[in-house]
């Protein structure tokens, strides 16, 4: 057989790899949601003074989005005050019947895929544990979220965007056009321009896929429960999970990346978390749909952050 040509070679080397790749990705993704979803699924109807496997995972969980105290150190898989208390100031934010059990409305919702910027940003440490007072004070911060304070300063009004380095799920040319129209319904309601740098190292707006940990502390985690998350400013990243089932235009099987592109930016923007379950803020999304229109809550937001 004669020698290919270098080029040759080197498409089939491209070929193979996708393949390879593709066919990892298969056997993953599924095998990763079950593992969270089952083991949710095990520990619904557990109550109070049990103790259950994937009872710290579940406290791991509900700190990460905010819902501990900052300074709780999470180590035993028992059932505790803490924790109740924990789902009920997640419960109240997400609108479910406020009980401190793990019911199956509560494991439904936090099966949903979700952003993975906290609802609760900077939780205040606990005071004493088992005061009434405390108690009281954590479970009503939740009804009064703001809209972040974290914000860019007016020089900064018109910002520039690139695409990083990192797993590329889309071709260039569909990531900008799904960007450039995410970017539009904010720059519609407020006075931000968004312009792609053309000089990439200087842009203010960094955004890019990626797989597992990817050098920030917020490693993702598979396809579901993480999609995505953009910092607030003026950090400027935004970076998707790239084992989701991304899609322009979702089945019932995939992320529609247009509608967590908006949430993302409105992060990058220094909106936090509405728990208004029609805003583009609000922290889940269901897989197959789509939402990608600014509602007046979010529009609030922006204005709220922005005129003072
Ligand atoms: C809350 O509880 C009521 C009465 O038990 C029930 O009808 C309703 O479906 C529950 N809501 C949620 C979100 O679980
Ligand atoms: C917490 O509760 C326990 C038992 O319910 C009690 O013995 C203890 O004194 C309480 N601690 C505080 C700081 O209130
Ligand atoms: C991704 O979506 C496609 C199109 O609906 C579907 O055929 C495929 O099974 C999905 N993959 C996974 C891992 O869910
Ligand atoms: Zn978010
Ligand atoms: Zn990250």
């Amino acid at each position: 057989m004669a020698p290919k040509p270098p080029h040759l070679l080197l498409a089939i080397l491209v070929i193979f790899s996708i393949q390879t790749f593709k066919g990892r990705a298969r056997t993953l993704k599924p095998e990763h949601q079950q593992s969270f979803s089952s083991s949710l699924q095990k520990l619904e109807g557990v109550h109070k003074g049990q103790t259950a496997e994937g009872l710290l995972d579940l406290k791991k969980y509900l700190m990460k989005f905010g819902y501990y105290p900052s300074d709780a150190t999470l180590t035993s898989s028992d059932f505790d005050d803490h924790l109740e208390l924990a789902l009920k100031t997640y419960q109240k934010f997400f609108r479910l019947n406020v009980t401190g059990n793990l019911d199956s409305s509560t494991t439904q919702q936090m099966m949903i895929p979700r952003c993975g910027e906290p609802d609760i940003i900077n939780p205040p440490p606990s005071t004493e544990p088992n005061s009434t007072e405390s108690k009281h004070k954590k479970f009503h911060m939740v009804a009064h979220y703001d809209f972040g304070s974290a914000k860019w300063p007016p020089s900064k009004y018109a910002l520039t965007y690139t695409f990083g380095r990192g797993v590329q799920v889309f071709d260039l040319n569909t990531l900008r056009s799904v960007c450039a129209d995410a970017f539009q319904k904010w720059a519609e309601v407020s006075s931000f321009t968004f312009t792609e740098a053309t000089d990439g190292a200087s842009a203010d707006i960094v955004i890019a896929f990626y797989s597992g940990d990817h050098g920030d502390q917020y490693s993702f985690d598979g396809p579901g429960k993480i999609l995505a998350h953009g910092f607030f400013p003026q950090d400027g990243r935004l970076y998707y999970d790239a084992d989701e089932n991304w899609s322009t235009d979702p089945t019932m099987d995939q992320t529609d990346l247009e509608s967590v592109s908006v949430h993302e930016m409105g992060h990058l923007l220094g909106l936090r978390h509405s728990n208004d379950p029609a805003a583009i803020m609000y922290p889940s999304l269901q897989i197959g749909t789509k939402k990608r229109d600014l509602t007046q809550a979010d529009i609030d937001g922006i204005h709220a952050l922005y005129t003072n």
